[in-house]
């Protein structure tokens, strides 16, 4: 079986003409998988349902999740959506490009198949330059989860998605390592106050400073109302072996565990912040928010090429700058629901 046509492109200045072969891959219907500053996203033209339809099945995508709608500039998101409230201006022009989702209610133009049937769409204006690029030499907004198969580890290089997808993408643009590492922060409009459906990237507290106090109620789970976000899915972003979090107190106990692992040939990998544990795939992990949300998806990749049974992680600080990273490593080791 052949891969995917593999296309190397300059993070920083993409060549034109590389930009527009990917772009006419979209218009004629077909996946683009492209680097965002966040994962890389599977790209097709948000308003082709059909395009929309080859997504869902190139993931194993339940059709229940709805899917982001990239765009080139504030006004094409302003053309996909009902209202334009103040916080929306306010987070789009603090945030705007970057990693920052904002849910508001959908024109009748955008397409069910997009937002799973809701009456919501979900706008982002990514900052990387091949995203943007793309978008713009496309001429329409481009629908983009992550580039993994549904549940699995997302992608933060182009052979991430390669190895999860295949030749179920037409086309994979390389602009190298993604920089932030963990998807978007999504935060829904629709409602009296701002709610945060995902933490991410930008943290609850940086949003509440613009538009006041949020909506914490906990973000509603599958089943519970149309506004379902696919990253609510209990088990996501999750490798083959199982991951369980440890405390450091645990080192004891875990240096044990091991010993006796290595004797009886499984394999056990681990993503530390403390002391080192005896064991041949003990990934040391940066102790900063941001520089573990850039190493986590690789980390998990590696762990999970390694053939690992089980990956111990050492769970990180209990602190709002590390929700993001938290709430994906929580997901990561949720066991699968049969
Ligand atoms: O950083 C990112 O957001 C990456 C890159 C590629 O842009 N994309 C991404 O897409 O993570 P995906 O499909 O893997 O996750 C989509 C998230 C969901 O968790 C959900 O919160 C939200 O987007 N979502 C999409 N459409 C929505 C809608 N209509 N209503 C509520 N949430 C929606
Ligand atoms: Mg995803």
């Amino acid at each position: 079986m052949s891969g995917p046509i593999i296309l190397a492109v300059s993070a920083q200045h993409p060549d034109p003409a590389v930009l527009e072969r990917a772009a006419r891959v979209v218009a004629e219907g077909g996946l683009v998988a492209f680097p965002t500053e966040t994962v890389y996203g599977l790209g097709a033209n948000a308003l082709d349902p059909r395009a929309i339809a080859r997504i869902f099945s190139a993931k194993g995508r339940p059709g229940f999740n709805p899917i982001i709608a990239h765009v080139g500039s504030i006004a094409e998101a302003q053309g996909l959506v009902r209202t334009w409230p103040a916080h929306a201006e306010r987070l789009a022009d603090a945030f705007w490009p970057g990693p920052l989702t904002l849910v508001l209610p959908k024109r009748d133009h955008v397409p069910d198949a997009l937002t799973a049937g809701a009456p919501a769409v979900a706008v982002r204006l990514p900052s990387h330059p091949v995203a943007l690029g793309l978008i713009r030499a496309a001429g329409v907004p481009i629908a983009a989860p992550s580039a993994n198969r549904s549940s699995a580890v997302s992608p933060t290089t182009a052979q991430h998605v390669a190895r999860s997808l295949g030749s179920r993408v037409d086309l994979i643009l390389d602009g190298g390592p993604t920089g932030v590492g963990i998807e978007s922060t999504v935060v829904d409009l629709t409602g009296s106050a701002p709610r945060v459906l995902r933490p991410g990237p930008i943290g609850q507290a940086e949003v509440e400073a613009l538009t006041g106090p949020l909506d914490r109620r906990a973000a509603p789970r599958p089943g519970e109302g149309l506004l379902l976000s696919p990253g609510l899915l209990d088990r996501h972003y999750a490798p083959r072996g199982t991951v369980r979090l440890f405390a450091s107190t645990e080192r004891p106990a875990l240096a044990e565990e091991l010993a006796q692992a290595d004797a009886g040939g499984r394999i056990i990998g681990g993503m530390l912040l403390g002391e080192d544990l005896p064991g041949r795939h003990m990934l040391r992990m940066p102790d900063d928010p941001a520089g573990y949300a850039r190493a986590l998806y690789a980390a998990l990749h590696q762990l999970d090429d390694l053939g690992c049974d089980l990956i111990l992680v050492e769970q990180v600080p209990d602190e709002i700058l590390w929700a993001g990273v938290r709430d994906r490593l929580v997901r990561a080791a949720t066991a699968a629901t049969p």
